[in-house]
Parts: C-alpha cells; structure tokens; sequence
C-alpha cells in the first residue's frame, strides 16, 4: 500500500474548513501539515477539493446471507465506497435472522472475505434470545437492534416483559426500530375495506402513520428512562418524535439518542404521485412538515446522526399493488452527494454534514480510531469535488438491484476517491484493485 499524498485540499473535520496536505503510510493518516514534501509518496493533487473523514453509516441492510438476489455484501459495500462511505453497520434482518452469536460471526467471516468498506453487524434481539444477548462480547459487534414494530423480515419482538429484560440486561447500544404495530394494523384495515390490496401509495403515511411511530418511539423512551438503558431510536419520520430528544447536554453523555435517515430529510409525501412505491419505506416518508421539523432537530442536536437505511428490493418486487410491493429502498451511492445537495441549497455546513455523517456515529458507537481526520486514525478518507455535476442514471447505479429513487437528479457535487484504511477503494467511477476492508472494534 505504501505512503499517499494528498495534496492542496480542503479538510472538513471538527468544526473546521481548512487547507493542508495529508500523509497516508500503510492504513493510518500520519501526518496533516499545511505543506508536506514526501518524494516517495503516491501523490494526488487535490487542487482544492474536499477531504472529509470516511461517512460511517449505522444502519444498512446488505441482504447477505438469505436474500442475495436483492443485494450481497460484496455489491452493496462496493457501491458503498462508490458513494464515500468507508463503514457500515448491517441489520439482522437476513435469512436466516442474525439472532444466534453463530449467525453473526458467520456474517462477519462473510464481510472478511468480501466488503469492500469495514464493517459489523447488529444483534437481533427477539422474543427468546435474551441468554444470548447476555452473551455478546460488547467491542465485538455494534450492539442490539429491536423491531418494536414489524418490517421486512417478520422480526418484531412485542413481548413486554422481555423487552424490558433487554433493556436492563444490555450495556450496548440498543438501537430500535419504532412503530406501533397495533395502530398500523387498524389502519391497514380500514384502508384495505376501501381498496383491496391495490391501495394508493399516497396512503402510506397514513397506515403507517405518526400517531404509530410516536406511539412506539415516546414508549420505548420511557423504558430506556426507567431501565438506564443506552437507547438510540432509528429514523426518525416525524415532526412530533423530535420533542422527545435532548440537546441540552454532548452527545457522549446522552443515553438517548436519535438518527434521522437520507429519505425522510429528502422526499415527502407529495413525491408519491411520481415515485410510488419506489420511495416506500418503514417508517413512512411523512409531509413536507415532518421534514422540516427532522431538519430543524438535525441542525439544533436533538437527532444526533445521518444514516441510510439502505434497504434494496427488485424493480420487480417493487413492482407490485401497495400491500405486496415491499418497503425499502437503496441508498448508499447516494447519500453523501444528497446531503452535499444540500450544502449547496444553503441547508446545512460542511462542518455540520461531518459531524452527523461522520464524527457522531463514531461517537455514539465508541468506534475506535474512526470517524475523523486525525493523525494515528485509520486512513478511511473521501475527496469530494463540490462542483462536477452529473446525473444519476441506470448506467452509473453501483446497486445490484440496478435502480435509485434518485435516479435523473442532478447532484452537483461527486465523490472522486474513496480511501478505505489507506487503500483506494474507489477512483472516479473505478475500483482500483481489490479491497482491504477491516472488522470495526469499539472501545466501550
Ligand atoms: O423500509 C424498510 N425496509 N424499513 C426497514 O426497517 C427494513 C427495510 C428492509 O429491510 O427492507
């Protein structure tokens, strides 16, 4: 791999913009000085782009093993890196469900021979699992993911008693899924009278609707008050769930938190009418409100991280009348150039994008030596160019179900290269020789 140098770019780290050069040895960053000379060094000249720290994505879901004609961790990690994320955090939701400690390591001897990004794994907590939550070496995986409402995969666990044993029986992150499963079904049902299985999407924020997702959300809370326990509620959809957050204190002393993902801060529901059920997703997106409301929480602290969701289905199964097209959609090439979207719309800083994208999950899972641009971390860096426009299409799309709810938006800026523990993992549109991607440790 030897010594890269980046030179004349731009750093967005830790609430600074600045110029420097940066030296990369093996898969550590080593040094960042205003000018560097290292005649040995691979050199590429930034001329003026942006370096950020590698985006850290907690919650995908990779479909491997089980559900591979949707997506696999090779293709998806690839198309990861492609879209400037160097880590990921995969759901359980797989088939068969990542609910044993042999399923995980299976998943992770998986990553180690495939991702192309570095990687681990969310624990599925269910109604009968408890022994071996207890069991869970806490810096070996990123922690325990609950379905407090159903979604792809049948892993709802709505046993109250059990949910409060996990709660008091966990030291890791807790990180859940919320919508209440009781409100969805009414709702289902009084649509379904009306219209069969052939109900217009645009209805979708209703079945699954706000009143759901608080429900879910505001009870869990009060669990995780009551219990001690460290909660992290995943994407956030609604205006009224904003409330429930704090940012009246860092975000290392929260022991609740909240993540907001790329598709609710992006589309609404008037974006129905032309999408359909390719922008069908658990939770709901909800109204141009709700989205407001998601961004004002993002930028004062109450939501502490971006994240994707990336969740891919064929076109074909997409395809299909509301009840049986399922919800989910891919993400990961397209998150960073989105958020940069909206950079550039005034909507959020640079700064702001990296602490949320990048910093906070580091953070918030106590991810060692990554999520920033630091001397002695691990060389996970993007190079983004703020202005090269280009058009999402069928013949750029990395995913391997071929499709994007972006597709024929024009993102302004674009990802050039992707270091992945000081290798390059991804160049213009390339993957120049193979991967060097690394299990995530945590220092909890
Ligand atoms: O829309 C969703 N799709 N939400 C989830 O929580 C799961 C995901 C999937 O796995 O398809």
């Amino acid at each position: 791999m030897g010594r890269v140098l980046i030179k004349n770019v731009n750093i967005v780290n830790e609430n600074r913009v600045f110029e420097s050069d940066v030296l990369l040895d093996g898969e550590s960053i080593v040094k960042i000085d205003r000018s560097i000379s290292d005649p040995m060094a691979k050199t590429i000249d930034a001329n003026g782009r942006y370096l950020l720290p590698g985006i850290i994505d907690d919650q995908v879901h990779f479909r491997e093993p089980g559900l591979t004609h949707k997506g696999d961790i090779a293709s998806e990690s690839r198309a990861a890196v492609a879209g400037g994320i160097t880590s990921f955090m995969e759901q359980p939701n797989t088939v068969p469900q990542t609910t044993t400690i042999d399923k995980l390591e299976e998943k992770f001897a998986r990553a180690a021979e495939t991702s192309f990004a570095n990687y681990s794994f969310l624990f599925g907590g269910t109604n009968d699992n408890l022994e071996e939550i207890k069991r869970l070496d806490k810096n070996a995986c990123s922690g325990v993911k609950l379905f407090l409402g159903s979604s792809t995969g049948n892993m709802l666990v709505d046993d109250e008693a059990v949910i409060e044993k996990i709660f008091r029986n966990t030291e890791m992150v807790i990180s859940a899924h919320c919508e209440d499963e009781t409100t969805i079904k009414r709702n289902l049902a009084h649509y379904k009278e009306k219209y069969g299985d052939d109900i217009p999407v645009k209805y979708h924020p209703l079945i699954r609707s706000a009143e759901a997702c608080y429900l879910s959300s505001s009870k869990a809370i009060a669990l995780a008050r009551k219990t001690g326990a460290r909660f992290h509620v995943f994407h956030l959809s609604t205006g009224i769930e904003t409330d429930l957050f704090r940012n009246d204190i860092p975000l290392e002393e929260k022991k609740i938190t909240a993540e907001v993902c790329i598709h609710h801060l992006w589309f609404s529901d008037v974006d129905y009418e032309s999408k359909g059920t390719l922008i069908k997703w658990n939770p709901a997106v909800k109204t141009g409100g709700d989205r407001s409301k998601l961004w004002e929480a993002l930028l004062d602290d109450r939501i502490d991280v971006i994240a994707t969701d990336h969740a891919p289905h064929t076109l074909e199964e997409k395809d299909n009348v509301y009840t049986q097209a399922p919800s989910g959609g891919p993400l990961v090439q397209h998150a960073l150039p989105a958020m940069l979207q909206k950079y550039h719309e005034g909507v959020i800083s640079l700064e702001k994008l990296v602490e949320k994208m990048c910093h906070n999950p580091a953070k918030l899972f106590q991810i060692e030596k990554r999520g920033f641009i630091r001397e002695g971390y691990y060389a996970d860096l993007v190079l983004v160019d703020l202005n090269d426009p280009w058009q999402v299409s069928k013949s750029n799309i990395a995913y391997k179900c071929g499709w994007s709810p972006f597709e024929e938006t024009v993102f302004k800026s674009k990802v050039t290269h992707t270091f992945v523990n000081g290798h390059l993992a991804y160049e213009e549109g390339k993957f120049p020789g193979g991967r060097n991607a690394k299990r995530l440790t945590f220092n909890r």
